[in-house]
Order: C-alpha cells, then sequence, then structure tokens
C-alpha cells in the first residue's frame, strides 16, 4: 500500500469523528509533517528510549531488530514510528494492512517477497483474517512459510523459508490481538495522549515547517483544543491558519486560534462530535451511569471498539469519564462541562475534581 494510501485510509477512520475534513493537500501536508527519527520526535519519552534501545542494540548486532508492536489511540504516531523504524535501521519499508489481508495467500506473497532486513508494517494488525494471522506465526518465529499449492485432499505445503525481517504491528488496542500474536512480538510500545506541553512542541515545529507564523500562546490555544493528538493538532494549526490568512495578517495569536477553532466549533477543552456524544448520552439517557460500554455505543449509534479506543481515552484522560467495575460513570466535571447541574445523589459525585486532569 503506498503511504498515500494509507493517510487515504486513516483520514476515513477519522474524519468521521472530528471537525475539519481533511483535503488531498492536507494529506500531503500531514506526510510532510512526519518526524524523520527518534531525535526529531516530540514526546512519548518512554517508548522512544525503550525503542531507541532495541534499535541501537540490533544495529550493533547488525541483525534485524525484534518485531515491534505500537499500540494506542488513532492519531498518536504509529505510523510514523514505523517509518522511523525503517529509517533509522536504514532498510527499506513495506507498508499494508490487516484489511487489505484478506487471504493467507496476500500475506504469503508479502512475505516471499521480502528482502533481508527489511520492515513491513501491518496497520490496523487486528483486523487480519484468522488464516493470515496463523500464517505470520510461524512467520515471525521461524522465517517460514507454508504455500499451499493446490486444494482439496491433493494440496501440499510448500515450506519456503524468509529472511530475517522486522514486523511492525500497530493496533488501536493491543488487547485486541490474540495472545499468541502479542508474545511473538519482542517490543510493545504503548503510545499515551500527549500533555499540551508537548502538543504546544508539535504545534510549533509544524508552523515552523509549513511557514506559519505563530504566536507562543497561539501555540497553546490550538495545543489545549486537540484532544491529545498530534493529528489532531496538526490540522488545528491549518484550519486556524487558513483564518489567521483570510480574516487577519497571517500570525497566529491567541485570539485568532481561538476565533477560527469556534468557527470550526472545536470545543474550548477539544471533546469532538463523538465524545461530546457519548457525555450527552452517559448524563442525559443513563442518569450519569454506571451503564455498560456496549449499551452506550448502541446509545450512540458506534462500534464499542470505536467509543472504547477513541472516545474513552481521552474522556477519561480529561477526567470527564471513569471506568468502574459496574460500568461507566460520569463525573462531576462532565455534568458541568455539558452545562448540566450535578445530581447530588449521583454515583458520579464520589469523584473529586481534584482527580481531574488540568489542562486550560
Ligand atoms: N511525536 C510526534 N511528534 C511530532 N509529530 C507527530 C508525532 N506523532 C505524530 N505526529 C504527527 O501526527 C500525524 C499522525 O501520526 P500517525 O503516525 O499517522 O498516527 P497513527 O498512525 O498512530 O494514527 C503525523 O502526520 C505526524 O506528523
Ligand atoms: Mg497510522
Amino acid at each position: 500500500m503506498h503511504e498515500d494510501d494509507l493517510d487515504r485510509a486513516e483520514e476515513d477512520y477519522f474524519s468521521s469523528l472530528t471537525i475539519a475534513e481533511a483535503d488531498g493537500d492536507d494529506r500531503a501536508v500531514e506526510a510532510a509533517l512526519r518526524p524523520k527519527t527518534l531525535d526529531e520526535l516530540i514526546g512519548q519519552q518512554r517508548v522512544r528510549e525503550q525503542l531507541g534501545l532495541v534499535l541501537e542494540a540490533a544495529r550493533q548486532r547488525e541483525r534485524a531488530p525484534d518485531h515491534v508492536l505500537l499500540s494506542g489511540p488513532p492519531g498518536l504516531g504509529k505510523t510514523t514510528l514505523a517509518m522511523i523504524i525503517a529509517a533509522e535501521m536504514s532498510a527499506p519499508l513495506r507498508i499494508t494492512s490487516g484489511p487489505a489481508i484478506t487471504h493467507a495467500g496476500d500475506l504469503a506473497a508479502i512475505l516471499s517477497g521480502l528482502n533481508e532486513g527489511e520492515v513491513l508494517f501491518v496497520d490496523e494488525i487486528h483486523r487480519m483474517s484468522r488464516p493470515a494471522e496463523e500464517m505470520l506465526y510461524l512467520a515471525m518465529e521461524d522465517f517460514r512459510v507454508d504455500v499451499v499449492i493446490g486444494k482439496g485432499p491433493g494440496a501440499t505445503a510448500i515450506p519456503i523459508d524468509l529472511p530475517p525481517f522486522t514486523l511492525v504491528g500497530a493496533t488501536t488496542r493491543a488487547g485486541l490481538l490474540p495472545g499468541p500474536l502479542r508474545d511473538r512480538f519482542g517490543f510493545t510500545g504503548h503510545l499515551e495522549l500527549y500533555d499540551p506541553a508537548d502538543l504546544e512542541l508539535i504545534v510549533r515545529r509544524s508552523a515552523g515547517l509549513l511557514d506559519v507564523t505563530l504566536k507562543d500562546d497561539g501555540a497553546a490555544e490550538i495545543a489545549g483544543r486537540s484532544r491529545g493528538t498530534p493529528r489532531i493538532a496538526n490540522r488545528l494549526l491549518r484550519r486556524v491558519r487558513d483564518y489567521a490568512q483570510v480574516k487577519a495578517d497571517g500570525t497566529v495569536t491567541q485570539q485568532i486560534a481561538e476565533k477560527a477553532l469556534d468557527l470550526y466549533e472545536v470545543d474550548p477543552l477539544g471533546l469532538d462530535r463523538l465524545d461530546l456524544a457519548v457525555l450527552d448520552a452517559l448524563c442525559r439517557r443513563f442518569g450519569g451511569g454506571p451503564v455498560g460500554i456496549s449499551t452506550l455505543a448502541v446509545a450512540v449509534g458506534e462500534e464499542r471498539e470505536t467509543v472504547e479506543e477513541v472516545a474513552e481515552p481521552f474522556l477519561v484522560r480529561t477526567g470527564f469519564l471513569a471506568r468502574t467495575p459496574r460500568g461507566r460513570v460520569a463525573t462531576p466535571a462532565a455534568w458541568e462541562h455539558l452545562g448540566l447541574p450535578v445530581p447530588a445523589n449521583a454515583e458520579a459525585a464520589a469523584w473529586s475534581r481534584d482527580t481531574l486532569w488540568d489542562e486550560a
């Protein structure tokens, strides 16, 4: 798969969840903004350090690094990291995705075409078909595939040896992967939502690359509304740039950023349509919970996975939603954010405001 197609697939997945629809120009810009080395990558200190060690050790041994699994919500840098891994190893990168591998034969073709030391990136690896998954176990562990020739009782499996390669898998949640597959990765990097300070650095870096004049308070405003996600931060920067260019002298100040983001209906804390729908359902329809995630997902007309992997991490992080053994619960801050009176007897009241992530 070409990088453009990949970005398009990501956009399709993501555009329904965010206000700013991307056009072709935006995709090109996004590719241009990707950090190219681990040093250029902002934030994710832990993963950066851990992965840096894995790669350095492999370089010293002159071997392909262990297989790497990257997990985390969309837009946090999984694809970027896969590209960085290949770049840091000076190795070619092949890109495919779980949904694109519908038959084991598709995977066999990709694997048998790999050259020594190559990096194979499988995005959304949790969505691969079962037979392909089993083929991958063998390829990861023994660097071998069994190619089946023929059909029915006459079919024979021909083993093909593979050169050492590095598999980089990306998934929105490591927990979705079957254990045997997860266990075959030598290193798993969990990407966390970014804090505002890191997002501010990302916005400033992007502004530099895009030649946007950006004041510090403008960067802070954009960072604060990016729901912990670099992809959103970069997208908001581009929308604010448009506004600054058309309505002012092109300089992005806090005031300009605020006006632009209000115009694009970006929530002051960055909550998107799905986030707000989840909170709204939780408070108005279920009295603040506790309610099961599946019920909540049905109420907002989304897949359970989407609510769990896209909306929930951010809502938990901002202190609007809590996971309890009995289900999801709205915190008092959630009621306040929706402009609703906080119910006195709500289970939610147990959650103190002190536990909130102080973003503003
Ligand atoms: N740590 C980071 N520093 C700077 N920019 C980042 C970082 N992580 C992600 N980005 C930017 O965010 C965009 C989305 O990242 P991507 O790797 O496509 O996310 P994912 O694959 O996890 O959905 C990229 O275009 C990249 O420019
Ligand atoms: Mg990606």
